[in-house]
């Protein structure tokens, strides 16, 4: 499947590309939004070597209509474009501990860096080099899950979520958002995953909360919220609401029998 990429900063960077003879590829959200017709100003450029030489090589020939920011600690790079924000990273291969949602980072294959995305729906890339320009990469099936509208994992669940527990929320976003269907019983209490969401920072947490509430129907997010048992781990204090509900059912079972 062939994909138009219209923006002119893609050609820029299919022609430096070639010209380093590195391997790239568009990838993640902006290619989900692309095909779901959604408006995205954010896109990651993934590279099979070094995401900083390549944002350089492309800044030098943007000239004046780029603005380049290195981030050496992470080894990305963010080139501003008018009001596009492109980052370009090194494909990379993360090995995740069972106390930290810090990965260690390593080098890795086009493969290694698809394996290690969230959902079949954000692994999908979009080919940057010449002779292969627009042409859609999809191991996972992600194009059938954006059309049956399912957030499914690459991997086995288990691995995916407690890699990294965010994934939980992100998952819950995503439906939210795009009015997608997910698998509530993949990190509900009993799959034991759902605790592992103490590991995550507040900040995180409530950058996914404010994507649901913003969403056209934030209900449909607490609803999955609840049902995944995430509800009580992310807001203990709420726990009195359980008492709501039981008395709420009380009541609707003795109203039952009047007319
Ligand atoms: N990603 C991941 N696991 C995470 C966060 C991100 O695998 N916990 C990967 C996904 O492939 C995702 C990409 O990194 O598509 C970019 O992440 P981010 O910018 O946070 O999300 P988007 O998918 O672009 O969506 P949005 O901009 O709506 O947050």
């Amino acid at each position: 499947m062939n994909i138009s990429l219209d923006h002119p900063v893609f050609r820029t960077i299919s022609e430096t590309v070639d010209e380093m003879n590195v391997t790239s590829y568009v990838i993640g959200g902006y290619v989900r939004d692309l095909l779901l017709k959604r408006q995205s100003k954010d896109i990651d450029v993934m590279v099979v070597g070094s995401g900083i030489d390549l944002a350089r090589a492309v800044a030098k020939k943007m000239g004046r209509k780029g603005r380049i920011t290195v981030y050496g600690n992470f080894g990305t790079a963010l080139l501003k474009i008018g009001d596009l924000d492109v980052e370009f990273v090194g494909a990379r291969k993360e090995s995740y501990r069972s106390d930290s949602r810090n990965p260690s980072v390593e080098n890795g294959s086009l493969e290694d860096d698809q394996n290690r995305r969230d959902f079949t729906i954000n692994s999908m890339g979009i080919s940057l080099n010449g002779e292969t320009f627009g042409e859609l990469l999809d191991p996972f099936n992600g194009l059938s899950d954006l059309s049956r509208r399912i957030i499914r994992t690459p991997l086995d669940p288990d691995i995916t979520y407690s890699d990294d527990p965010l994934r939980m929320m992100r998952a819950i976003r995503f439906a939210t958002q795009l009015d997608f269907i997910m698998k509530i019983s993949h990190f509900s209490p009993s799959a034991g995953i759902g605790a592992r969401i103490e590991i995550i920072s507040k900040e995180r947490i409530i950058d996914e909360l404010n994507k649901i509430v913003m969403a056209d129907r934030p209900s449909d997010g607490f609803y999955l919220l609840e049902k995944t048992g995430l509800l009580a781990l992310v807001f203990p204090e709420l726990d009195w609401l359980k008492g709501i509900a039981v008395v709420d059912n009380l009541r609707h079972k003795d109203n039952s029998g009047i007319r």
